[in-house]
């Protein structure tokens, strides 16, 4: 059995700098068309000579490979309309953390809501700038994405022309939400698809899978599932990759982030066969972030092939999602 992917899109990548970006950035630009690069790095991209530099960086790193990142920078609340206007040329989207609530996210906004980001959300709701947010409270580690959900709402309500993306959604009050305001979109990973909170700490502790938001119930993971599956129009792929080296995983205070862009194709081909969902894919991993984000990526078709495909145990100093363990599905060729 085989499947070709016209255009696969990562529509939320963590490719990191230096070193780290050498590993990266060719594994997701070999099988990926392009993707939405996060810009969470130390400092994280608040300028327009950040985010043309950092591309420039990623555009050497990917070598040989076709591959267009898409840039986003880190949500300020101080940016102007004119600044806003000039970076809307070199952006697709801008990216929102509350301050400290995942890595390298200590320069978010404290307080989030329509009074407070009224002036740099009316600016790019008229620029027609997507904004994309990471939804977690401060509260109870579970409860967290589930309690941001009002403030999606109102920002949904107050701003209806700005099209607001909800990263890595976890729960099923959030796929639940896509119903309910015209302008609300979202992301889903592939380690969400897989995962429940049994497989992080319900055994032995798993490091390589925690991750912000921590995967939730097994109804949570089957409403995503059911998004997913159905390639639901307002729902696209959006991986999360966030590599951290393994000394910063297998430590005492491990790093959140869990590494699937080197895999997630072939995991996704597997996941969705066993559901006899396959035809539906090619929509969840391109066509619906075309449309989202209205974006004509370069051509590039990946040929998947149902044969066994035993994970590599690490990329770099990186261990990837499945590391050593086998996968139904193999990349057979990119044309
Ligand atoms: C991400 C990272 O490491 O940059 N970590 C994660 O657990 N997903 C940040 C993020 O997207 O929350
Ligand atoms: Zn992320």
């Amino acid at each position: 059995m085989k499947i070709i992917l016209k255009d696969p899109l990562d529509m939320h990548l963590h490719l990191r700098d230096g070193e780290m970006l050498k590993i990266t950035a060719p594994l997701s630009a070999k099988y990926f068309s392009g993707a939405l690069i996060m810009p969470n790095l130390i400092p994280p991209v608040t300028s327009i000579e950040q985010v043309e530099s950092y591309k420039k960086r990623i555009l050497q790193a990917i070598g040989e490979n076709v591959f267009k990142p898409y840039m986003t920078l880190f949500f300020k609340d101080s940016y102007s309309y004119e600044f806003l206007k000039e970076a809307k040329k070199h952006i697709t989207a801008i990216k929102l953390y509350p301050a400290g609530i995942t890595t390298n996210s200590e320069g978010g906004v404290s307080k989030i809501d329509s009074f407070s980001l009224k002036e740099v959300l009316e600016a790019m709701s008229e620029l027609e700038i997507p904004l994309c947010v990471h939804g977690e409270s401060e509260g109870f580690v579970m409860d967290r994405e589930s309690e941001f959900l009002s403030v999606y709402e109102e920002l949904a309500r107050e701003f209806p022309k700005l099209k607001i993306i909800m990263e890595h959604i976890t729960t099923k009050d959030a796929v639940n939400l896509l119903e309910k305001y015209e302008n609300l979109y979202a992301t889903i990973t592939l380690h969400h698809l897989y995962i429940t909170l049994d497989d992080v700490a319900g055994g032995l502790l798993r490091p390589h899978l925690f991750c912000k938001p921590i995967a939730k119930r097994p109804e949570d993971r089957m409403a995503l599932r059911k998004a997913a599956f159905s390639a639901h129009p307002k729902v696209m792929f959006g991986s999360d990759s966030a590599p951290h080296p393994v000394s910063k995983k297998e430590s005492l205070g491990c790093a959140a982030g869990v590494f699937t862009a080197p895999i997630a194709l072939q995991a996704l081909c597997d996941l969705f066969e066993k559901a006899d969902v396959l035809d539906n894919l090619q929509k969840f991993v391109s066509d619906n972030a075309k449309n989202i984000y209205s974006l004509t990526p370069p051509k590039k078709e990946v040929v998947l092939v149902k044969e066994e495909y035993e994970v590599e145990e690490r990329f770099g100093d990186v261990v990837p999602m499945f590391s050593k363990e086998k996968i139904g599905w193999r990349v057979e060729s990119v044309l």
